[in-house]
């Protein structure tokens, strides 16, 4: 939480109104209470109540004979940590027992929390299973303790890493809005991108009781990020309220440190449109004719417990959507991507019942979701993907060539994957809402980014039609980006409340890393490219001159330099938004889960392949076209992540014939 000086509110909030006109509310969470909302609500695991789940563990280490006042003190937690044994280790289930796996009327298809999705192996990308890493751990004792030590530093004279906001503000921060990109990418672009990131990783916090001030407090979960040095926005001795990962017991029994996990599944499954457990989808489905729910105007149906949702409304405290993923009302362009798959999923289930008179609701709910997830695929593939990384590494990772299954590939999320994909400066400065007058596209209302974030509201503005101007509003506006920056909307207003307390989110992903011991950057460097870094001058094949003078200014060494950090600083490839090591960190992950995975809407598997003429028609899907299925909107540039191309009308646009799917 921040804790700044009186007069540099007044002087922040004057600055605004003077050039920028905002609305006054926002919100009535506090900044804390819609962090945590956005990454609590662990769901994959029994014991999801963190008091609860602190309650067995001190069990646990009652049975195994420590004193109370081990006990009392929480600190033991984190030397005696077999407390945490992962059930997911030991436990075996047999993939060949059809009641482990998912048929309807003899076909079969996906479990909802994507168990035995490889036979072999059936905690391979399931809801829950640790997050793999590429490297050995970088904790400082090995175990669980963040990774504090600059390397320049010894065993008797430790030297500490500078902290995390002193290097946002060196290397991450821009006060002015940033120019748009180069290869003319949408805002569009940048949500598809958050969308499809929470149908793959979802990394929850947990443990920390939710009247906890992390800044104040000795839980051993806690993460306070302090501001050591007054800058122009925080004062030395603000503090971050933010909280350590969830962890348990790594696996491998000799290591014995603590690992995060996915809280979700990690195959591109739509997961973050049906949930990652079967209670999950429970509440989404209607149960009737294969539909989801909704609630009025074909919006998502309305949350009822909505605490560890992140919404907080500004005109409707009440409303959160309830989606497969609890992140979904973040930020409207996101929840637009959401409401728009929804009504993807019953404009579908609708063809086909009236296809299929016989199916039943569960024949129709499946198959329709197949397609679905099969659209997701496609698009990613595509037409995003194509967009992140440059040619060359979408061939080097064989992100285009034809598809095989490999059942030796783990699909499960590579930790270090989660931060070559916080993609957080791509952020615009404002949210554009737009509409069509005639055939020309322009924005009808602006707002401040963080003014918008958890208000899934303005979907509902405009008698309804919120959500198709939000939309306009993405695909008629650039992404701005340049290589390490990110917009004061996001580094110094995140999730700011009524209060004006915020986060700095760069901060947060930075001490992310250190707290889940993520090894620095430069090994990444090395494995990835071949190379050795043990000088500044190492870098200047992966960082421009400026960003390695900003580097320089705040770390040690260039073997300090931290994972996300180092990553989004690096020049990206040709007209891509992903330099060399990011590149690969990104490809690797999305090869694993494209080969990985035994559902892919490519397979040539018998039991499990659409029909030729079926795979065809799904050939033809593009965004532009669910857009216009999905949305009151008549015309859609073709390629909904550039700004570049005109706009033409929908009827123009081809999409798939769902005829072929009659029995
Ligand atoms: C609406 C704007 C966005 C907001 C408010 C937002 C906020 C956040 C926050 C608060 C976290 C948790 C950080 C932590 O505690 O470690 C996070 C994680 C993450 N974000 Fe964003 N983000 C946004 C956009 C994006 C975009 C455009 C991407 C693009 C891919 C993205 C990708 C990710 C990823 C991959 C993670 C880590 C997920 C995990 O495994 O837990 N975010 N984001
Ligand atoms: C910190 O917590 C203690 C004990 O709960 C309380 O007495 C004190 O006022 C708190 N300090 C701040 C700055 O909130
Ligand atoms: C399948 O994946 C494994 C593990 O990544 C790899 O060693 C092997 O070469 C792959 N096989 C094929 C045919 O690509």
């Amino acid at each position: 939480m921040r804790r700044t000086l009186a007069i540099v509110v007044i002087l922040a909030v004057a600055a605004l109104v003077e050039c920028k006109p905002k609305e006054a509310k926002r919100g009535i969470r506090t900044a804390s209470q819609k962090l945590r909302a956005f990454m609590s609500g662990l769901r994959s695991r029994a014991v999801a109540d963190p008091e609860e789940r602190t309650a067995r563990r001190l069990d646990v280490l009652s049975k195994l004979g420590f004193s109370a006042e081990v006990l009392r003190d929480l600190k033991a937690l984190q030397m005696f940590s077999r407390a945490d044994e992962d059930p997911f280790c030991d436990l075996k289930v047999d993939c060949s027992v059809d009641s482990n796996r998912a048929f309807v009327d003899g076909q079969e298809y996906r479990t909802q929390s994507g168990q035995c999705n490889n036979l072999d192996n059936y905690d391979w990308g399931l809801a829950g299973v640790q997050h793999k890493r590429l490297l050995t751990n970088a904790y400082d004792n090995g175990k669980w303790s963040a990774r504090r030590k600059s390397v320049t530093g010894t065993n008797r004279n430790i030297v500490l890493l500078p902290g995390a906001r002193k290097i946002s503000n060196a290397v991450h921060a821009t006060d002015s809005d940033k120019p748009l990109d180069k290869a003319s990418l949408s805002s569009a672009f940048i949500y598809f991108l958050q969308f499809i990131s929470h149908d793959i990783t979802k990394t929850p916090e947990g443990d920390v009781p939710t009247n906890t001030d992390c800044c104040n407090s000795t839980n051993p979960f806690c993460l306070p990020i302090r501001v050591e040095v007054t800058d122009d926005f925080f004062s030395a001795g603000d503090c971050y309220d933010a909280q350590r990962s969830f962890t348990v017991l790594d696996c491998d029994d000799t290591s014995g440190f603590q690992n995060q996990i996915n809280d979700i599944t990690a195959y591109i499954d739509g997961s973050m449109v049906y949930g990652s457990s079967d209670a999950e989808l429970k509440e989404l489905r209607s149960f009737i004719g294969g539909y989801l729910k909704t609630s009025t105007a074909n919006f998502m149906p309305e949350a009822e417990d909505t605490e560890d949702l992140a919404c907080d409304n500004v005109e409707d405290p009440d409303l959160c959507f309830l989606a497969g993923d609890t992140r979904a009302d973040v930020h409207p362009g996101l929840t637009t991507f959401h409401t728009v798959f929804v009504r993807e999923h019953n404009r579908v289930a609708a063809y086909l019942g009236e296809l299929n008179a016989d199916w039943s609701d569960e024949k129709i709910f499946q198959e329709t979701r197949r397609i679905v997830a099969a659209e997701l695929q496609r698009i990613t593939f595509n037409e995003m993907l194509p967009k992140v990384l440059d040619s060359s590494y979408v061939s080097k990772y064989g992100l285009s060539g034809s598809y095989s299954y490999n059942k030796s590939v783990d699909a499960s999320v590579i930790q270090e994957f989660t931060f070559g994909y916080r993609f957080h400066n791509l952020m615009p400065a404002v949210f554009h809402m737009a509409e069509l007058v005639g055939s020309s596209v322009g924005n009808t209302a602006s707002h401040e980014q963080e003014d918008v974030w958890q208000s899934p509201g303005f979907l509902l503005t405009d008698n309804y039609r919120g959500v198709d101007h939000v939309l306009l509003g993405l695909v008629a506006n650039g992404c701005p980006f340049i290589n390490g920056l990110m917009n004061d909307a996001s580094r110094n207003f995140l999730f700011v409340d009524e209060n004006g307390d915020s986060f700095d989110l760069a901060s947060i992903n930075i001490e992310r890393g250190r707290e889940w011991g993520t090894p620095a950057y430069y090994l990444y460097r090395q494995m990835c490219g071949g190379v050795t870094i043990s000088a500044w001058t190492d870098l200047a094949s992966t960082h421009s001159a400026d960003v390695i003078a900003d580097l320089q200014s705040v770390y040690a060494s260039p073997k300090d330099v931290d994972l996300w950090t180092g990553l989004v600083t690096e020049t990206a490839v040709g007209t891509s938004i992903a330099g060399p090591t990011m590149s690969c960190l990104i490809g690797m992950q999305f090869a694993n889960l494209r080969n990985g995975d035994r559902f892919w809407y490519e397979t040539s598997d018998a039991d499990l392949k659409f029909t030729t003429g079926q795979l065809s028609e799904l050939k033809k899907v593009t965004l532009a076209r669910v857009l216009c299925d999905n949305l009151d909107v008549a015309t859609m540039p073709k390629d909904v992540f550039s700004t570049s191309g005109s706009w033409v009308d929908c009827s123009t646009i081809s999409g798939m014939d769902l005829s072929f799917w009659a029995d």
